[in-house]
């Protein structure tokens, strides 16, 4: 099988670092990517990665020209994997504007831009994988973690919205929604929790500290096995071959468990309420790209 070549954004822990071990263990190339490489990705000199300084909330034009280096260290890639992310915790009453922009930068902005600046060269090639490292909370929300989850829910539109224009290139973009894995993301150093200033949310945020202190470290999930089943997936090898490529999966069993729960919720409503939600439109025949003679519906 060809050798493939891999870009991975935020390799300094957790999933990334994960990434980077099981690719060349499948015998492909990696290039690992993170901010002040040269002390945060240190640990991975040596393993037989490339390495390259990336910083995901850098200006556009940096990261073309970031993308540009890391495509002339081995004349390709072909899967990119939108890693990098962290959590803002607060209450939405209490986020302002700086902090939504803090989030979005890096968990939105930093994934649309890296992808915008490495699409000439896959839709050049056309060919390409663009994994998104989506959440559980893509499904579901929980006090105080709204900004986070806020963010996944926009990647898997911008995904979503990708694979309708990027697909007829044969670039393949895929949303996995992660459940709680054993990474630092929970951890004081990477998640930016904001003690609240007004007492009505004291108690809640009281018991979401004291709940946070049984989640990290403790998560059920194995990055090493969510990574290896991502790689399956995108390589459509082991229990993915002669699978088709899925467009959004969960990975892990929690995720697997809220994304039925969320399903199942959302078509009973629509059952239950049909003839309310189905009888809205005007009288007569359908008129324009709705008319019921156009192709595929007509929905455009
Ligand atoms: N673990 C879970 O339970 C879970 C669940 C759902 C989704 N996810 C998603 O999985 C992905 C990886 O997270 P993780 O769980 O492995 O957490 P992690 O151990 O905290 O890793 C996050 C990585 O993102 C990097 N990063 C943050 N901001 C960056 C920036 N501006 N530029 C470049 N890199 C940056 C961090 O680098 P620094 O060391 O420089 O900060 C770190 O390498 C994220 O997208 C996360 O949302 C994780």
């Amino acid at each position: 099988m060809t050798e493939l070549v891999w870009l991975v954004t935020g390799c300094s822990s957790g999933f990334g670092e994960a990434f980077v071990h099981s690719i060349l263990a499948r015998g492909d190339k990696v290039i690992a990517t993170g901010r002040n490489a040269e002390s945060r990705l240190a640990h991975l000199k040596g393993t037989g990665a490339a390495i390259l300084d990336l910083d995901v909330t850098s200006p556009q034009e940096i990261l073309n020209s970031k993308i540009q280096e890391a495509i002339a260290i081995y004349g390709k890639i072909d899967v990119l994997i939108n890693n990098a992310a962290y959590g803002e915790l607060a209450f939405l009453e209490e986020m302002d504007q700086k902090q939504w922009l803090d989030q979005f930068n890096t968990n939105f902005f930093g994934v649309t831009n890296v992808t915008r600046a490495i699409l000439p060269h896959f839709r050049g090639r056309r060919s390409g994988k663009i994994a998104f490292m989506s959440s559980l909370y893509s499904w579901k929300s929980d006090p105080a973690l709204g900004p986070y989850s806020i963010s996944k829910h926009a990647i898997v539109g911008y995904a979503s919205t990708l694979r309708d224009e990027v697909s007829q290139f044969n670039i393949h973009p895929i949303v996995f929604d992660i459940g709680h894995f054993r990474t630092k993301v929970s951890s004081p150093e990477n998640l930016h929790m904001h003690i609240t200033q007004l007492a009505d949310y004291e108690p809640m945020f009281n018991a979401l500290v004291q709940a946070a202190a049984g989640v990290d470290g403790f998560q059920p999930g194995d990055p090493k096995k969510g990574v290896d089943r991502m790689i399956d997936v995108l390589k459509q090898e082991g229990a993915a071959q002669g699978r088709p490529l899925p467009f959004r999966m969960p990975i892990g069993p929690d995720a697997l468990a809220i994304v039925r729960e969320q399903c199942h919720a959302l078509l009973k409503t629509c059952d239950e309420w049909e003839d309310v939600i189905a009888s809205t439109d005007f009288e007569g025949p359908k008129l324009g790209a709705w008319a019921e003679d156009t192709k595929d519906g007509g929905y455009v």
